[in-house]
């Protein structure tokens, strides 16, 4: 059983993964809208993939005995100026799921609760990969700049994203 301090813990963390679905939602409509179909793609991929982080832990809180709550969703930014800033708000991004990830492997800890600590790992490994990847986008679009051939190019390879 859950202690409620964990419940509440575990669905404010539901509710940032969907938050964080929304964000790569709204930068997939930009990237749409601005005809780079490639990196529009990507954070597509991202959306589902934030909607599956956020499911992980809604189907642990119900075997775990537990009420899933579902509150608001806070607002996005519409729109980027370049790919580039995009990639940079995603890592911001990420950094603060990250700390929001630590946040709740310390209160299981502190809990005892040696099975959400547990599922939690899952999440800590992730959210390296999450960070590395768009620190990687981010170094590249750096080296592209203003080329055009290069942003062409970047998008084409997003495109290929599973
Ligand atoms: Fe679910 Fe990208 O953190």
């Amino acid at each position: 059983m859950l202690s409620k301090k964990m419940e509440a813990a575990l669905n404010a963390q539901i509710n940032a993964e969907l938050w964080s679905a929304y964000l790569y939602l709204s930068m997939s409509a930009h990237f749409a809208a601005e005809g780079k179909p490639g990196i529009s793609h990507w954070f597509k991929a991202q959306f589902d993939e934030e909607q599956g982080h956020a499911m992980k832990i809604f189907e642990y809180v119900v075997e775990r005995g537990g009420k899933v709550e579902l509150k608001a969703i806070g607002e996005v930014t519409q729109s980027w100026a370049s790919p580039l800033a995009a990639f940079e708000d995603t890592l911001k991004h990420e950094q603060i799921v990250t700390a929001k990830i630590n946040d709740l492997v310390t209160l299981a800890r502190e809990e005892k609760d040696y099975a959400t600590e547990s599922m939690l790992q899952w999440f800590v490994n992730e959210q390296v990969e999450e960070e590395s990847t768009a620190q990687g986008y981010i170094e590249a679009l750096r080296m592209i700049k203003d080329n055009g051939f290069g942003i062409y190019t970047f998008d084409k390879e997003l495109r290929g994203r599973q």
